[in-house]
């Protein structure tokens, strides 16, 4: 190269570096002195940039939520946790923040965390997000979920089936594998009149549990990176399942859904759908009065994969939660058999879910496993469009606050020992300390406009599914304790030891 043409590229080079030297230090200066969120309290690296989020979540995997608990310890109930974003660690401002009232946003960045904005989960802005969820709402109220029963009960009794045949072969069964291949089961029967068979697996293995997690704990790092998802879903399909074998089941579940929503535009589909015992949600969201643009088969694909994602691991890990303890804990499996026994006296009868919510001590087991399995780990950012005021800080509109489920499951002030599961503290209607009741704090599902769209199914599923088990089964743990349950990294859902093999378990002889 000629030196004077070299000469000016080196030049060029270091006006650029230095430029760029410049932008970052006018950067940190801005963010530390005049940024909107200048005086609140918190560490003076977390209001320079999101490295130490990077840090703590990607390279440290799902530990950012446990450093935000340390800075709160030593900066009090409200923190900024990075440049643009407050956190607050405070059960009683809960309904405050996650509100029904006025326009409340999702954090876009955060939203778009699994690399795509067309469901209801990912969508930011309040007015798409009411239209979206609007549409869904009736498919999951409590009267469709009633009606959606004998649906469930179908795949709790291939469950059931499952459990006598480990019993009978004396086997290990992967407890927690196979409550997720129950949840996958139902959400996808409901939403398309699809199986794939999880529940009939000889060990649970292929299901939609592993791509669910993998695509969880990806998700830490999208969220900081989002060029990553871009590159690695628009490689041909083979090349991404090569790099991540876990996404082959996922590909193909989108691929199915994406079939059947464009059969189910052009008629394809109903000789099938007619024959069915029930309508399923995505022929009723085609058939419905959503705009034209929100029925695009890709968007309409983006739903889909949300609301089955959302379904599976969510109330398999409940589920599993509750096993554990219920197993663990021998005075309370027989408390919990005792009512069961007295409410189902013939074990051939298969009681109701609306009967079975009436038995307070397996009501307070449903409970215990929410409070406990968390629902998602993540913290959830909101924007409110007016002033937020928190303790005398006057929070300015449109600023991300948020707060995170596990501060308020495990507030030990609420929940005395909040990591003992005790049925027992939802009992006759009881009051926090601060005389609220405790149902207040019972926020696992979310709250406010964007909280959880299955909060009637996945109650239907844990009552249902604990009787059929209780009822008629006693269980010992097999090489199992408490830390392949409690939460050691947070990967948007609760994860725990990476090494763990899950919830196993031995099925005692009739
Ligand atoms: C024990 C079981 C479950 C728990 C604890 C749970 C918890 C949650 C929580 C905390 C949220 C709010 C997340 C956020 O703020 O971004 C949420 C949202 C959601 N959940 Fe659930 N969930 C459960 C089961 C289910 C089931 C069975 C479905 C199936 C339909 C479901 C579908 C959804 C959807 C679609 C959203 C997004 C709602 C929106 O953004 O409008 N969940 N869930």
């Amino acid at each position: 190269m000629d030196m004077a043409v070299s000469d000016a590229l080196v030049r060029t080079l270091l006006a650029a570096a230095g430029a760029y030297t410049l932008y970052l230090i006018g950067l940190v200066i801005y963010r530390l002195y005049f940024h909107p969120l200048a005086k609140f309290p918190g560490p003076k690296y977390a209001a320079i940039s999101h490295w130490h989020e990077v840090y703590y979540d990607v390279i440290l995997q799902g530990q950012f939520t446990f450093k935000v608990q340390e800075m709160h310890k030593q900066y009090g109930p409200i923190v900024r946790i990075v440049p643009d974003e407050l956190h607050i660690q405070d059960s009683d401002f809960y309904e405050t923040l996650y509100t029904k009232a006025g326009r409340v946003d999702k954090y876009e960045w955060m939203a778009g965390r699994f690399g795509d904005h067309n469901s209801a989960f990912a969508t930011a802005s309040d007015e798409l997000h009411r239209i979206r969820r609007g549409a869904l709402n009736p498919l999951f109220s409590r009267q469709r979920i009633l009606d959606l029963q004998d649906v469930i009960q179908v795949k709790i009794d291939i469950l059931v089936d499952r459990v006598r045949e480990f019993q009978a072969e004396g086997k290990v069964m992967p407890i927690n594998r196979a409550f997720s291949a129950l949840t996958e089961e139902v959400i996808l029967e409901y939403c398309f009149n699809l199986s794939y068979d999880a529940l009939r697996e000889p060990e649970f293995e292929k299901s939609l549990h592993d791509p669910i997690m993998a695509a969880n704990q990806f998700s830490n790092v999208s969220l900081q990176f989002p060029w990553v998802p871009k590159i690695l879903f628009n490689l041909p399909q083979s090349i991404t399942v090569k790099m991540q074998p876990e996404y082959a089941l996922f590909f193909r579940m989108q691929g199915d859904f994406r079939k059947q929503i464009d059969d189910m535009k052009s008629g394809k589909m109903k000789d099938v759908l007619e024959k069915s015992s029930h309508r399923t949600v995505f022929q009723e969201l085609i058939e419905g009065n959503l705009p034209p643009s929100e029925k695009n088969s890709l968007r309409l694909m983006g739903e889909a994969s949300v609301v089955v994602a959302a379904g599976v691991v969510t109330t398999g890990w409940a589920l599993a939660t509750a096993a554990f303890h219920i197993i663990n804990n021998r005075p309370i499996f027989q408390k919990l058999r005792a009512e069961l026994e007295a409410a189902i006296q013939n074990p051939d009868v298969k009681p109701s879910w609306t009967e079975l919510e009436k038995l307070p001590y397996l009501a307070g087991c449903v409970r215990e496993a929410v409070r406990m399995s968390y629902g998602v780990t993540v913290r959830e950012p909101r924007l409110l469009s007016k002033p937020l005021e928190y303790k005398g800080w006057i929070i300015p509109p449109r600023t991300p606050v948020s707060m995170t489920n596990v501060d308020v499951c495990d507030d030990e002030v609420i929940f005395p020992n909040p990591r003992t599961f005790r049925p027992e503290r939802w009992i006759g209607n009881p009051k926090a300390p601060n005389g609220q009741s405790l149902e207040r704090y019972y926020i696992g599902f979310g709250k406010g406009t964007r909280s959880c769209l299955g909060i009637n199914l996945a109650q239907a599923e844990l009552h249902m599914t604990l009787a059929a088990l209780f009822r008629n089964f006693d269980f010992e743990l097999y090489h199992t304790d408490i830390s392949d349950l409690e939460l050691a990294h947070d990967f948007f859902a609760p994860s725990p030891r990476r090494d763990s093999k899950g919830v196993r378990v031995k099925v005692k002889p009739a």
